[in-house]
């Protein structure tokens, strides 16, 4: 059995738990990550829209708040992560159009744009002509839109590579193996076990495991994340040069109740994402998935079936009650949650970093990010009688 030491933890390798270790080692804390597959996880299978006006739902503009902070953030974390690896992200600062195919996608558009300029958002009513006119390939169909300029794109996979090698320049330890149960110590968290019979001891421990993030044994029951797998499948075509350009933004529309979104990327990956499912652990690639999100797509761009399809794969979003993320310290001295960001990973990567690593030092969230505190979902623990 080995012991080893680092001032922080971070449970999970995905790109939460990557920015949060990053963060936290800039800051000149010791950071280590353990998962056995670093730079896994569900932003392999995300498109890496950066929607927080395109997705925006009512009741939601507490996270709406988070979201645009996370996006104000994207071009300086963008550039500064590029500086350091080398590692082009594939940001895109190139819009969004959210377009409607029928009267009832029409009124459902009319009722986001209201909610959209409720909140100060930037965000322009096109006709079926002008969303054309913006992007030739649309189904003639297309009865209206929405161009909302400030929703952009990055590829997470690209993202998730730079902040690999940003945390190993930043000196994090990587531990290439499971976690199986939080070490609590005279009534604090001190590290974990591993799967193959380690302890690693640390000052404070991150839990940031997506979806797998309520599994962690140990872990007092009251304070387990209330996360839950929420199944997307996604596709992957390519746009050969001779098509190019085919999409120059992303275009989504709720199509007979379902998102369906394809998203352009300059090296001539275009994604069609995503269904949502509530199936458990299964991550299986079904028929019926990949026909829907064809048939969706297909009827906003029709030129869809031209292009070669390159990938097929399921994702699991970590979703959460209130679909927000829980953040920050816990009821338990040295635990610590950053997880359940459901839709948003991706987008509210650089504001979760820059949140936990506050907390880390400080003890305390940045008053951003407050609102997502995990005790939010505190469970009452029954007494004895
Ligand atoms: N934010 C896109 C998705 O979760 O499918």
């Amino acid at each position: 059995m080995s012991s080893r030491t680092s001032d922080v933890l971070v449970v999970g390798g995905g790109i939460i738990g990557l920015v949060t270790a990053w963060r936290a080692a800039q800051r000149g804390l010791t950071a280590a990550v353990v998962d056995p597959e670093p730079g896994g996880g569900a932003a392999q299978v995300a498109a890496g829209m950066l929607a927080a006006v395109t997705e925006l739902h009512y009741g939601e503009q507490t996270l709406l708040g988070l979201n645009l902070a996370s996006a104000h953030r994207y071009p300086a974390f963008a550039a500064e992560l590029t500086e350091l690896t080398g590692h082009d992200l594939g940001y895109r600062r190139c819009g969004t159009l959210a377009v409607a195919l029928d009267a009832d996608d029409r009124a459902h558009l009319r009722e986001l744009h209201a909610l959209q300029r409720q909140s100060g958002l930037e965000s322009e009513w096109l006709s079926g002509r002008e969303c054309r006119r913006l992007e030739p390939m649309l189904a003639p169909g297309v009865r209206g839109g929405l161009r909302v300029d400030g929703d952009h794109q990055i590829d997470p996979r690209r993202l998730t590579r730079a902040l690999l090698v940003a945390c190993e320049r930043a000196g994090v330890l990587f531990h290439r193996t499971w976690a199986r149960r939080l070490r609590v110590v005279r009534d604090r968290a001190a590290g974990v076990t591993t799967t193959d019979g380690a302890e690693l001891a640390a000052d404070q421990v991150v839990l940031a495991a997506g979806s797998l993030s309520g599994r962690l044994e140990g872990v007092p029951e009251a304070l387990l994340p209330p996360v839950r797998p929420v199944k997307g499948q996604v596709l992957r075509l390519t746009v050969p040069q001779r098509h190019a350009p085919f999409l120059s933004r992303t275009v989504r529309a709720v199509v007979r109740g379902s998102h369906v979104y394809l998203v352009p990327r300059e090296s001539g990956e275009l994604v069609i994402g995503a269904t949502s499912e509530e199936l458990g652990w299964d991550t299986t690639v079904t028929a019926g998935g990949v026909y829907e999100l064809l048939r969706d797509a297909h009827e906003l761009v029709p030129g869809i079936t031209e292009l070669p399809l390159t990938e097929t794969r399921a994702g699991l979003r970590p979703g959460s009650p209130d679909n927000a993320p829980l953040l920050g310290p816990t009821d338990l001295p040295g635990l610590l949650l950053a997880t359940g960001h459901y839709r948003n990973g991706v987008l509210l990567t650089p504001v979760t970093g820059d949140a936990l690593a506050h907390a880390l030092t400080t003890g305390e969230l940045p008053e951003a990010a407050r609102p997502f505190t995990p005790g939010r979902f505190l469970k009452s623990v029954e007494q004895p009688a």
